[in-house]
This record gives C-alpha cells, sequence and structure tokens, in this order.
C-alpha cells in the first residue's frame, strides 16, 4: 500500500472540509484572528529559542515543511528574504497562496515524495516543521528529516517538533497496590497467603482489561481499519530521541537543543528539536 498517498488523501479531504480545523485541532474551527496570530507567535518563540541557544540564523532562504494554510509561513517571511512553503496537499496551498496576508516573498511547492527530491540540496538556511511530522508514518518522518538535513545549508538551522514518546497508559497498577497495600491490617500468615495468590491471579486481568479499553488501542484500531479501508486518517506517530540522534549523526548534523512543548496534548511527551547542519550530508 503506498502510504504517502493515502496520506495525500487524507489532508486533502481535510483542508477541503475544515482546514483550520485540520491544523489547529485544539481549536475551534474556522479562521480567527488568534489562528494567524498564533503562528506569530510560534515563530518568534522558535528564532528566539535560536538566538538564546547562540545560533546564528542567516536570514537568506527557509523551508516551512507541511505549511497548511500559511499560519507560519507568513510570519517566516517577516524574517527571511524568500520562503518555501512546502505542503502535500494542492488544496492547503491553494488556500495558503490566495490568502489576502500571504507575502511575496512566499512561494509553494507541492510534495511528491519524502525524499522532497524537487528541492535542491544545500538550499535554505532555516527549516522548519511544526506538527507536521506526528501526523506520517514513521517511515516517512525520517525519510524527511534525513530531506531537512540535505536541503539545510551548511551551519543552517534545522527545527521540527515531533512527539518522542508516549506517555503510559494508566492501567490501574497503582491503584491495585497503593488501595490495599498486603500488610494494612497485619494480616494472618494463611490470608497474607491467600490475598496474594487472590491478587495475583487478579494481575493480568487489571493490567490487560485498561488498555484494551483505552482511547490509545481503539485509536490504532480504527487506523489499522482506515489504513485497509483507504478512509482518510490523521495519524499520531512519534519518533524516539535516539532515532533522531542517528539520523543527525549520520547527516553531518548536531543536535543543539531539545525543548519539551505541549503541541501534542497529554497522550503524547512532545519535543522541539534544534538541529544544526556543521558538514556536508552524504
Ligand atoms: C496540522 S497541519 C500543520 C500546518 C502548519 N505546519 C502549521 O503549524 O500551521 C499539517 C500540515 O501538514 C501537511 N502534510 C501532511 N503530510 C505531509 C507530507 N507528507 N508532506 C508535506 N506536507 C504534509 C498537511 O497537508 C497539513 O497542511
Amino acid at each position: 500500500m503506498d502510504t504517502l498517498k493515502n496520506v495525500r488523501k487524507s489532508w486533502e479531504s481535510f483542508a477541503e472540509e475544515n482546514p483550520h480545523w485540520a491544523v489547529l485541532t485544539a481549536r475551534d474551527s474556522g479562521e480567527t484572528d488568534a489562528f494567524y496570530e498564533s503562528g506569530i507567535h510560534d515563530v518568534e518563540s522558535v528564532l528566539k529559542e535560536g538566538e538564546t541557544q547562540q545560533i546564528e540564523i542567516n536570514k537568506g532562504a527557509a523551508l516551512d515543511f507541511g505549511c497548511g494554510v500559511g499560519r507560519l509561513t507568513f510570519p517566516l517571511c517577516a524574517h527571511f528574504e524568500k520562503v518555501v512553503a512546502a505542503d502535500i496537499s494542492t488544496k492547503m496551498i491553494e488556500l495558503a497562496r490566495a490568502h489576502e496576508k500571504c507575502p511575496t516573498n512566499a512561494s509553494f511547492y507541492n510534495v511528491k515524495d519524502s525524499k522532497l527530491s524537487g528541492l535542491d540540496r544545500n538550499s535554505f538556511d532555516f527549516v522548519l516543521s511544526l506538527i507536521v511530522l506526528q501526523h506520517l508514518p514513521t517511515k516517512h518522518a525520517k525519510s524527511y528529516i534525513k530531506a531537512f538535513m540535505r536541503v539545510s545549508r551548511v551551519n543552517g538551522l534545522i527545527v521540527f517538533q515531533i512527539p518522542t514518546a508516549r506517555k503510559k497508559i494508566e492501567t490501574g497498577k497503582s491503584v491495585f497496590w497503593a488501595d490495599k497495600p498486603l500488610t494494612w491490617d497485619n494480616p494472618s500468615f494463611g490470608k497474607l497467603c491467600y490475598r496474594y495468590v487472590f491478587r495475583t491471579i487478579m494481575w493480568p486481568r487489571r493490567r490487560l482489561r485498561l488498555p484494551i479499553l483505552s482511547n490509545e488501542l481503539r485509536y490504532r484500531l480504527d487506523c489499522l481499519w482506515r489504513k485497509v479501508t483507504g478512509k482518510r486518517i490523521m495519524l499520531m506517530n512519534f519518533l524516539r530521541i535516539d532515532q533522531i540522534k542517528k539520523i543527525a549523526k549520520k547527516n553531518g548534523c548536531e543536535i543543539v537543543a531539545i525543548k519539551k512543548d505541549d503541541r501534542t496534548g497529554e497522550g503524547y511527551t512532545s519535543n522541539l528539536f534544534f538541529i544544526r547542519k556543521f558538514q556536508e550530508s552524504k
């Protein structure tokens, strides 16, 4: 199955139906002043963090990967000479391009593959991608990160957000042990053995029941079903920090900073990676 084709189909459908909700699902749907203002805030805080890390950013060319309706593209245009806004959805690009806020130094690129093969090597001083990689199958997320490193110039800065772990599902384990400690009333040896055996028998049931009913598992099953039936899907995936470190090392890059962020809500630990390219990648 061509998973990228499925990703494209899904995002075209989200863009047709409710693009602003698709970009910021946590907010109310529809375009509001706050929607584009949040983009200004995001770009400025990322650039400020770059300064805090004492990373000098050349203000030539920037890439906004997964640009959506231009929430980050437009403010980036105020900081860089030119900005290439890339997206897999032609509808998202159409909406961003037609927007009254769209500056003249923005150009658009419709993503066709996960190698960004239409973009030249060493062509960007700054690459930004927020709330995009998390929605991709992990093999594609890895491939795009590698592509960011290829298209970045030496000394360029790459900033992307991605969840790095799924938070533990509440299994009730702590409740199980904390509620009634085995020794709470100093029971007789026989009673203690009985409780131990009983709790050991109950343990797998308690461990298994909650995850089975959890949103996470239902969500995974729903994803699987949607993949099989070809229905649209907004995935939530993560890459571990060590996987990202490995990609950086192989591609002439170093991670300068990893900052926790709250873009994925409660279910995941999300991080913002600041990566500098220090030598030409292979
Ligand atoms: C949640 S929106 C975020 C938009 C923008 N980064 C922002 O923060 O406002 C995700 C965007 O990524 C785009 N996208 C999803 N998969 C993509 C892919 N494989 N390549 C490029 N863009 C992709 C979607 O079309 C959508 O516009």
